[in-house]
């Protein structure tokens, strides 16, 4: 079959990579793509990602046997709802399904409805009755934009001050009636974890665990993710399966009978707590780097899993798909002032892009860079490429990945120094522990 894959970012890369290694996949092509993605299918010219008609007529013309939709923007867009139409199998929730994501009070209101545990919050639209509640609180409350904010809608703060300063700061930024939450602070370790949903039928995939911070020691601004590793060594197997049956299936069931069936990637940001794991936030896609570090341990028929989650097939979805053992360990490098400011137009070299041929230690998945007349790569945003390295163990996995970085030349570029380093230290493998 013929694949579609939508977005630009290093996810999207390794999506494409990722489905033209599949036996079924006779070719890839990317709406959106950037600098790296030609090394493994044709862009689609004058197809803008954000015009949902034209990647629907686009689909619809080309008879591809599959859409992969890799970003929040489309879904919230109502790409799936527009594809409904061309009646090819699309990877993707609809716009009502995707508010998991693009709204958190709904997401608050159906994990409260479903019995999953989540941190106890409250919505207001009035920014003086948040406040009071904010100076009525015994502890810092965090703040949050209840519309998709591209990574900038969370505050954390240390004070009651802050907070009160973070309300301000969310309503002015937006026209009235708009509507923010304010939720109690989790403390604890996080972790994302990913499951195929289709319906009420759920294929837990994986867990991993994503930087958020800029700096080592995970310090410094949060940003879209700065590394990622997968698996999780001291969240295993089972951990995933009672994830699966505490929080994806009751939310799959609940979104099935309240008439939002949810087909697609779904992504739950977890706080493991002292009373056990709670959902921070949910996403309705994958991870960017999680992406990049997932897939490439994912065996078996993928395109097929998908298309089986789009046309709600439990038998195709769940398939062959399997994490194989070892361990895959992500670097971002990004560009000289990000998050707040990236510099761009910068050249990139020692980056060469994985094509599908790639199959080792090594993978460049490229995220915000442009592919030159001249063949060389240069920025065009903040995260610039993800280094991926895989092994038997982190310490292989993690060796690659810096070795990757170390080849980058980038004026400026910036990266941590300690994805997985802790995993590597204490000597645990990638084996699959439980
Ligand atoms: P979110 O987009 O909701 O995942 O929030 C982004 C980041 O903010 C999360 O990855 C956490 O690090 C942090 N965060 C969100 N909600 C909470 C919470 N209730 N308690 C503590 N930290 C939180
Ligand atoms: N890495 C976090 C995210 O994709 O939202």
């Amino acid at each position: 079959m013929d694949v579609l894959v939508i977005g630009s970012g290093g996810r999207e890369h390794a999506l494409a990579w990722r489905l033209a290694r599949d036996e079924g996949v006779r070719r890839v092509r990317i709406v959106g793509g950037n600098g790296g993605t030609p090394a493994v299918g044709e862009t689609v010219p004058d197809v803008d990602v954000r015009d949902v008609t034209a990647v629907a007529r686009h689909a619809s013309r080309e008879r591809y046997g599959l859409v992969v939709i890799g970003p929040e923007g489309p879904l919230a867009a109502g790409l799936a709802d527009e594809m409904a139409s061309t009646r090819i199998p699309t990877f993707g929730p609809t716009r009502a399904a995707a508010r998991l994501e693009s709204s958190k009070s709904f997401a608050k209101e159906q994990m409260r409805r479903a019995g999953v545990a989540t941190a106890s919050a409250q919505s207001f639209t009035n920014p003086d009755a948040a406040l009071a509640h904010v100076r009525a609180a015994e502890l810092p409350l965090v703040v949050k934009a209840d519309w998709l904010a591209a990574g900038k809608g969370v505050v954390v703060p240390e004070t009651s001050e802050e907070a009160a300063v973070a309300v301000r700061d969310l309503f002015d930024s937006v026209a009235p009636g708009a509507r923010i939450v304010l939720e109690e602070r989790l403390t604890g370790t996080e972790v994302s974890a990913f499951a195929l949903v289709s319906d009420e039928a759920v294929v837990p995939l994986a867990v991993a665990r994503d930087y958020k911070r800029l700096d080592d020691g995970d310090t410094g601004p949060n940003t879209g993710g700065m590394g990622a590793f997968a698996p999780v060594p001291w969240f295993g197997q089972s951990a995933l399966e009672g994830i699966a049956a505490d929080v994806f299936e009751p939310i799959a069931w609940r979104m099935t009978r309240d008439g939002f069936p949810y087909r697609g990637v779904l992504y739950a940001g977890l706080m493991l707590t002292d009373d056990g794991p709670m959902v921070l936030e949910f996403n309705a896609r994958f991870g960017d780097p999680e992406a990049q570090v997932l897939l490439p341990m994912l065996d078996g028929d993928l395109a097929s899993a998908l298309v089986g989650c789009a046309i709600a097939d439990r038998g195709l979805m769940e398939g062959s798909l399997a994490m194989r053992a070892g361990a895959a360990v992500g670097v971002v490098v990004a560009s000289e002032g990000y998050p707040d400011a990236p510099i761009t137009g910068r050249l990139v070299e020692g980056a060469e892009p994985s094509s599908a041929a790639d199959d080792g230690e090594l993978l460049c998945f490229h995220a915000g860079t442009r592919r030159r007349r001249d063949g060389r790569h240069e920025t065009i945003g903040g995260r610039v490429l993800t280094m991926v390295g895989r092994g038997p163990s982190f310490g292989v996995a993690r060796d690659a990945a810096y070795r990757g970085v170390a080849q980058v030349e980038l004026d400026g570029g910036r990266y941590r120094t300690d994805i997985a380093s802790r995993e590597v230290d204490s000597g645990l493998d990638g084996a699959r522990p439980d």
